[in-house]
């Protein structure tokens, strides 16, 4: 009690700060987001997302040599897919040569190990109504969608992807992805499954980005999650645990910091958390237009690592490494 316990003490100095810090972050928390899209010698800024680009394959060498220079481990790659590509069923999705299957292969064959390679599972960069499966009877069919991601799995995973990581939320397919890369030889491709995804309006910068807002006219709600519920994503997360899924996600971040904490305590596995397009955009806007200071971007990290997260996908990835971390 006051005044034998004062907690300031330990409060007073940077050193004293130091020595009783909780939590850190390291590049090693940290996996980078890159947009590719089609064409030779291409950089676009996106606009709903300042300092975030698209690149062209031939122009990737920059922005990956730079992510493993800060020793950040894995990358995400979205393409954004070209409108006489998209139809109905997402057929691109399944084209061996597609844009992400090249980025790829490029990136394998200039990086080898060097990091490692994330790709999402998914129909909605590559359907024309920007849905993340096939519709039936105007929703999302799950049985037929799912038959069409184990396709885009086995696809993704032969072109030399390290990371599934189905972000569709449809019941049942990390089970039956799981079977099949088992049954096709790949059973070290490891399982990220967004297992809580929430129907979230924190997407808006990043649909803007792969050009999939212009085309979706009904919100997400009869697949992705409710966000007045958390029980519930403690269910998905041990459905996806007990199909194979060797980590989970929870997606958006910074409003979900409750989730984070009970799936950590509750099943002790690697949990990653993403910090959205929509978060990263406030922020750095925030940031660019002087109201704060660029120090709540690493305050942002370690709030998830507070909250129990094993890494952080972030657009910040790089500017973390170099404003933050000593590496
Ligand atoms: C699509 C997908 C989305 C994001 C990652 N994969 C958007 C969506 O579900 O509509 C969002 C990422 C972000 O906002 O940064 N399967």
């Amino acid at each position: 009690m006051y005044p034998l316990t004062r907690l300031r003490r330990t409060r007073m100095h940077k050193w004293s700060r130091n020595v009783v810090k909780e939590n850190v972050i390291s590049s090693s928390d940290l996996i980078l987001p890159i947009f590719i899209k089609e064409g030779i010698n291409k950089k676009e800024e996106i606009s709903s997302m300042p300092d975030v680009y698209k690149y062209s394959i031939d122009n990737l060498e920059k922005i990956v040599t730079q992510a493993i220079k800060n020793k950040i481990p894995a990358i995400a790659l979205f393409p954004e897919i070209e409108n006489d590509k998209k139809d109905e069923i997402g057929s691109e999705a399944l084209n061996e040569n597609n844009l992400v299957c090249q980025a790829v292969r490029e990136i394998k064959k200039k990086f080898k190990n060097e990091v490692g390679i994330i790709c999402d599972v998914a129909l909605d960069p590559y359907t024309s109504h920007g849905h993340d499966g096939v519709i039936k009877n105007e929703v999302v069919d799950n049985d037929e969608t799912v038959k069409i991601l184990i396709e885009q799995s086995l696809i993704q995973a032969n072109s030399g992807c390290d990371i599934l990581a189905p972000s569709d939320m449809m019941d049942g397919r990390i089970g039956e992805i799981r079977k099949s890369l088992e049954k096709n030889n790949f059973p070290n491709t490891i399982l990220l499954s967004y297992a809580a995804k929430f129907a979230s309006n924190f997407y808006g910068p990043f649909r803007n980005a792969i050009s999939t807002s212009t085309k979706l006219k009904t919100d997400k709600k009869n697949y992705q999650m409710d966000f007045h519920n958390s029980d519930e994503s403690l269910k998905e997360v041990l459905l996806d645990i007990s199909e194979g899924a060797d980590m989970v996600m929870v997606k958006p971040g910074l409003a979900y910091l409750d989730i984070i904490s009970k799936v950590k305590e509750k099943y002790n596995i690697p949990v990653i958390a993403y910090n959205v397009s929509g978060e990263y955009s406030m922020i750095k806007n925030a940031i660019k237009n002087k109201i704060m200071g660029d120090d709540a971007i690493y305050e942002t990290m370690v709030s998830f690592k507070r909250a129990g997260a094993s890494a952080i996908v972030t657009y910040f990835a790089n500017e973390i490494v170099e404003k933050f971390i000593d590496i």
